[in-house]
């Protein structure tokens, strides 16, 4: 069963995870940009997740952050993040996590995250709702991103473009809106599944990075676009996720049609 395999998997990177935290020899490299770091345990996380994939289906499609593409015929496709918050993971901040969305047929089917420093586990399947530690989560009740507490990323490189990530941050800022910034993605959304934050966005960010974290959204009531409210695709950079009703006020302060 596909959910099995799943949360195997989970398990299986979770646990490389543990074993490489806080190893003051642990192997650092840097990829594109600055301070744009993979680790061994990124590696042997996602090596151990694969393997534990392709050990029950051989020929199902990964797509994942540190391997790329192992592309076969099939309608299944697993997206891996092995670690999103490579950056906190590594200097033992544990804020961070295993993420995996499986695709069938350009659909969203099932997602997990799971933080194991916190034991956080979210699962989330299609028309089935999103769960925390096995127990039904839901987006917050707030409508007014006045009265939000939002979360936000960067990307490693900066991105110098109009309403870009420091002029969306500075228009919240500067009216008292708290905008927080973990430092992962898949974090990020599930946050804003479980009610804490009303919601997120971000400009450049990868399939790995949503794919598990946006259905879980989806599944605990929230909304989830593109920055110009089309419907989302983890194959485009830019997201905004919210409870749903701060969305389009929240797109309108990003597109400067609203002043808070
Ligand atoms: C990063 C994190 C971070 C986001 C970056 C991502 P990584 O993923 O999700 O929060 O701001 O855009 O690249 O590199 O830690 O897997
Ligand atoms: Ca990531
Ligand atoms: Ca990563």
């Amino acid at each position: 069963m596909l959910k099995t395999t799943l949360l195997h998997a989970v398990e299986a990177g979770a646990k490389q995870l543990r074993h490489f935290f806080n190893n003051d020899d642990l192997k650092i490299s840097n990829k594109e940009g600055i301070n744009n770091w993979v680790t061994e345990a990124d590696h042997a996380a996602e090596k151990a997740i694969i393997d534990c994939i392709k050990a029950q289906y051989p020929d199902h499609f990964i797509l994942s952050e540190e391997v790329g593409e192992i592309i076969t015929n099939s309608d299944t496709k697993w997206i891996i993040d092995p670690i999103d918050g490579t950056i906190n993971y590594a200097s033992g901040i544990p804020l961070c996590c295993v993420s995996i969305g499986v695709e069938h047929k350009g659909q969203m089917i099932l997602g997990a995250v799971y933080n194991p420093f916190i034991n956080e586990m979210f699962l989330a399947e299609k028309g089935k709702g999103a769960t925390l530690n096995d127990k039904k989560i839901h987006v917050s009740k707030k409508t007014s991103v006045l009265h939000s507490c939002l979360v936000t990323g960067f990307p490693y490189t900066y991105l110098d473009m109009p309403n870009g990530p420091l002029q969306v941050f500075e228009k919240l800022i500067r009216k008292g809106v708290p905008v927080r910034r973990i430092g992962s993605a898949a974090i990020d959304l599930c946050w804003v599944a479980a009610g804490r934050f009303e919601g997120f966005f971000e400009h450049s960010l990868s399939a790995w990075d949503t794919a598990a974290g946006y259905l879980i959204v989806e599944e605990a009531g929230g909304k989830v676009t593109d920055m110009d409210g089309n419907k989302y695709s983890p194959y485009q950079k830019k997201l905004v996720a919210t409870n749903g009703l701060i969305h389009d006020e929240l797109l309108d302060v990003i597109h400067n049609r609203k002043q808070l």
